[in-house]
């Protein structure tokens, strides 16, 4: 077997994406909010079976575990080869001492380019350009030797005929991320009239490099690939430098960009280290933790601040103690914060928020709380972070936070949360009724043979212009009616469609169905699609009001919330007595769908 498929086979796709987003398990599979774009409603779906994932909301995308952590960790394949196989515990290569002497070359050769790279910054005329940059930036001459910054040539094999005169072959090379095989088994420098980032580790060793271009062109940085000494989702920039002063403020401040480090120390913070623009991994994570239990991320208020919350309650837990939000003034980095105005960087620093806190102010900020709707979400998404942390006192705290907030006693919230714990802990956790109601039904017979009619009789097509895609609760069924309501006919219905429901499709498509009376069975599901939708509604709506009534919603929402039950209740008894006449003209009708 090879090693994809080893690692493929070992990760719990679950698990993983879990991590990154609350999941709750719907029937073999498991749904949660999507983690790559920002929705109040699950749309994003991951199904153990096949061990792949799937957006059916905006992006409209799906892949397996490998494709999951390229987008999210902003790695390439081999990145993500080694952060899961690291995982999964599977071992790509053993480390024996031949290997170990291969790395200790790799980790010279790169020491090599720093130098050549910072000398050419210093000395050569052909590094004005990268000069008047950094001096346009602010960086200073003690930065630019710190750092170790440097500059490459515009050239295709400068760097590589100056290392090849040390020894280096073109294997050893291309191993350590210097210089790329391009066709007609040729070889490039990698890096070419960049500004040089030398990346150490702890240890002081160089294993990579950082490269940003002097002017507006995309793409802005490159960086090293993975290497055998390069690992960039376990890698902080600036720890080489930063380890002291992390250890004696007994802190660690985690800012994205290479610029904002280097302004950070350049300014009197020097325990600053920079993610490198991905979102912190747990390998990072122990990096830090060898220096300090204090972590504080300094974040833009954007979805990238979202994101990271989601996962602080994690680093909490494997921290244990608190980890901090220093929230940035909007469309601020920390290098403009600090070289603007040092004294309220200074103060930001001093003001973080909890990450749990923090959490709890981005749900509740785009919501209502006076309303039932917006307690419930409110309660429904922070109790799952509640029900995250390990610590006792600590979870505690937080539950009487929830309780004020969402005017829900402490107690019964408690029960809600002692209620997760346990169906956790069950194999098969039974859903609370509460979230039932919110579970997709990945296969319903009806729905099903609507939908397999239509698309095997398109002359149905004007009629279903009365249905609402709403009415269809599986995601993939509702994918592929709403295509059905886009397109002309049906001729490329399939291709509008997402590959990873090309298999549902068929099956609809392939479903064997009596031939008769069309039209009054069309008539029939339909209604009992309009049947299921209204009582759907009519549970949820049960839910919510006893839900209200229990924590002494306003009389207004109650009386709202009945209205609109009786609104249902009139609607339904319309489609009970369609039902069954139409059930008059069709014998048996009734059982063909189910
Ligand atoms: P930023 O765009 O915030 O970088 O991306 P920056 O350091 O502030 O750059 P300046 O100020 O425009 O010069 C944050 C980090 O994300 C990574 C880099 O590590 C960068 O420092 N990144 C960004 C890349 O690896 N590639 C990119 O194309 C962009
Ligand atoms: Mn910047």
């Amino acid at each position: 077997m090879s090693v994809v498929d080893e690692v493929k086979q070992k990760i719990d796709i679950v698990e993983l994406i879990g991590r990154y987003t609350p999941l709750t398990k719907s029937g073999r599979t498991f749904r949660g909010l999507c983690p790559f774009h920002s929705e109040k409603r699950p749309s994003f779906f991951v199904y153990p079976d096949q061990q792949s994932w799937h957006c059916f909301g905006a992006c409209n995308t799906g892949g397996d575990a490998f494709s999951f952590i390229m987008r999210k960790e902003n790695l390439d394949f081999g990145e993500a080869l080694r952060l899961l196989a690291d995982r999964a515990g599977v071992t790509i290569s053993a480390g024996s001492e031949q290997e170990a002497k291969g790395k200790d070359r790799l980790y010279q050769a790169n020491q090599a380019a720093a130098r050549y790279f910072h000398n050419l910054l210093l000395n050569s005329p052909a590094a004005k350009k990268a000069q008047q940059y950094l001096e346009r930036r602010g960086v200073s001459p003690p930065t630019i030797s710190s750092f170790q910054l440097g500059f490459s040539l515009n050239s295709r094999e400068a760097l590589k005929q100056h290392l090849a005169e040390q020894g280096y072959t073109e294997k050893e090379l291309i191993a350590g991320g210097l210089i790329v095989a391009v066709e007609g088994g040729k070889t490039r420098d990698r890096f070419h009239n960049h500004l040089m980032f030398p990346i150490l580790d702890s240890r002081e060793r160089v294993t990579g490099f950082g490269a940003r271009v002097l002017d507006d062109s995309l793409p802005k940085y490159i960086n090293s690939p993975q290497t055998p000494i390069f690992d960039k989702s376990g890698t902080l920039y600036g720890i080489n430098i930063a380890r002291k002063a992390i250890r004696e403020q007994e802190q660690a401040i985690i800012v994205e960009g290479y610029m904002d480090a280097i302004t950070a120390h350049q300014n009197g913070f020097p325990n600053v280290i920079a993610s490198m623009g991905t979102s912190v991994t747990e390998k990072q994570i122990d990096i830090i933790r060898k220096l300090s239990r204090h972590i504080a991320f300094a974040l833009d208020a954007d979805a990238a601040g979202e994101e990271a919350m989601l996962r602080g309650v994690g680093y909490e837990n494997t921290l244990g103690t608190e980890v901090k939000i220093i929230l940035l003034p909007e469309g601020k980095d920390p290098d403009e914060v600090i070289k603007e105005e040092p004294e309220l960087w200074q103060q930001l620093v001093a003001q973080a928020i909890p990450v749990i806190d923090y959490t709890f102010n981005s749900v509740t900020a785009k919501l209502d709380l006076s309303t039932a709707d917006d307690k419930y979400q409110a309660a429904h998404e922070l109790l799952r972070i509640v029900d995250g942390i390990k610590d006792g006192t600590r979870q505690d705290h937080y539950l009487h936070k929830l309780a004020d907030l969402t005017g829900t006693s402490y107690q019964k919230l408690e029960t809600a949360l002692s209620r997760m714990k346990t169906d956790r802990r069950a194999k098969e956790p039974r859903p609370r009724a509460m979230e039932r109601a919110l579970r997709p039904i990945l296969s319903n017979p009806v729905e099903e043979y609507c939908l397999a009619l239509l698309l095997q009789h398109p002359e149905l097509k004007a009629d279903s212009k009365n249905l609402s895609a709403e009415y269809f609760e599986s995601s993939q069924n509702r994918e592929i009616f709403a295509a059905c309501q886009r397109a002309e006919d049906w001729s490329s219905l399939k291709e509008e469609l997402d590959d990873a429901i090309h298999g549902h499709f068929e099956s609809l498509v392939n479903k064997s169905l009596p031939a008769t009376k069309v039209d009054q069975r069309w008539g029939e599901c339909t209604l009992r699609l309009l049947e299921q939708h209204l009582r759907r509604l009519e549970s949820k709506r049960t839910e919510m009001l006893s839900l209200e009534a229990q924590s002494g919603g306003s009389a207004a929402e109650l009386a709202k919330l009945e209205e609109q039950g009786i609104e249902t209740s009139i609607q339904l008894r319309n489609v009970l007595s369609q039902k069954s006449q139409i059930r008059a003209g069709v014998k048996g009708g009734r059982n063909s769908f189910e």
